[in-house]
């Protein structure tokens, strides 16, 4: 009994010995500790010792079980740093490293930052003002008697808190012209802002989504007129559309400004003449006009001594007005799709 165990052994220590690899090590592992390995079975013919011999068998058997772990593992980390100097002798350092894929700023941003820069070149200052704002700021200071149904044209989400005795109801901000008396209440004239934030309005549909962007300009000074916004949206027209492109002005009503334009700006496929795009060469772009009194006002500006311009339009909109630019679905620009979003 006590030879067949020497006698394993010995063949199991020589035969770990000489695997050559982690595999064939497994493989003798299996052979020796294996359910019906040598050992193994070795060992259940303990029942076949006289018992008076028994433990002496045991405190052997255990030892040799010992020695062939031991012997295993110590091959087993022998072999694995074998293997590892074998992948790092095959690195090849002179190999060109895998570029990481590199992202890109959202189509909507690069707007944001282009129409920022156009804007900058004039003088204006780009201000960001709360998206939750109270009524006060989004309709009553800008000239929306209380209850007065223009409030509706603006499909205004509002927050379902209790009303604030001066400022009203809060309400997601439904346009950037609720910046124009944050931006009274903070800075004195000369006033050129830029507000360019998130809006919010219960729509939605191929040309609408309930959030979007809108860039408000705003000039206070003296002596303004509506030359000076003829000239600003010229300006834009030709800096972000192209220099072929002119603007042109039509009499509108907003509550906010007197007198309210609709501003339109020449196509750019036909340049003014009329195509199937834009039928007779102009396409809308959206509000502007001379800053109402009762809003300088409410904004703390004397308006005997001061008058401005301002105008609101859609991020989103100038966008897909711009040469080239067709979007079938507006909503595409918020669903996150990288096939859409990448192509730009
Ligand atoms: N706030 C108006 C809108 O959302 C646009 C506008 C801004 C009109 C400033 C006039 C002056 O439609």
């Amino acid at each position: 009994m006590d030879e067949e165990l020497i006698g394993i052994k010995n063949t199991a220590l020589s035969l770990i010995l000489e695997s050559e690899d982690l595999e064939s090590l497994e493989e003798t592992k299996l052979q020796f500790l294996g359910r019906n390995g040598k050992l193994t079975l070795a060992l259940k013919k303990i029942t076949e010792v006289p018992v008076d011999e028994r433990k002496e068998f045991g405190i052997l058997a255990n030892e040799v079980k010992q020695a062939i772990e031991e012997a295993i593992q110590s091959q087993s980390n022998k072999l694995s740093k074998r293997k590892l100097t074998r992948v790092i002798e095959k690195i090849d350092v002179t190999n060109p490293g895998i570029k990481p894929a590199l992202g890109h700023l959202h189509l909507v941003t690069q707007a944001i930052e282009e129409i920022t820069a156009v804007f900058a070149k004039i003088g204006f200052e780009r201000v960001r003002y709360p998206e939750i704002e109270w009524d006060w700021y989004a309709f009553t200071a800008l000239n929306f008697p209380q209850n007065h149904p223009a409030r509706d044209e603006w499909e205004t989400f509002f927050i379902d808190t209790p009303p604030d005795p001066e400022k009203g109801k809060m309400v997601l901000t439904p346009h950037t012209s609720s910046g124009q008396i944050r931006e009274m209440e903070k800075s004195k004239p000369p006033i050129r802002m830029l507000n360019i934030a998130k809006c919010y309005r219960r729509q939605s549909d191929i040309s609408h989504t309930p959030m979007f962007h809108q860039f408000e300009g705003l000039v206070i000074d003296q002596n303004i007129s509506i030359t000076h916004l003829k000239g600003t949206l010229d300006y834009f027209a030709k800096s972000y559309f192209g220099p072929k492109r002119i603007s042109r002005i039509r009499p509108y009503h907003f509550q906010f400004t007197e007198p309210s334009f609709e501003v339109d700006v020449t196509c750019g496929v036909c340049l003014g003449k009329g195509c199937k795009l834009c039928k007779d060469g102009w396409l809308e772009m959206g509000g502007a006009g001379m800053v109402h009194p009762n809003v300088l006002i409410a904004g703390g500006i004397d308006p005997k001594q001061y008058s401005g311009f301002a105008f609101g339009w859609g991020v989103e909109r100038v966008l897909m007005m711009k040469e080239g630019m067709q979007i079938d679905d507006l909503r595409l620009l918020y669903s996150n799709d990288l096939r859409f979003l990448k192509q730009f």
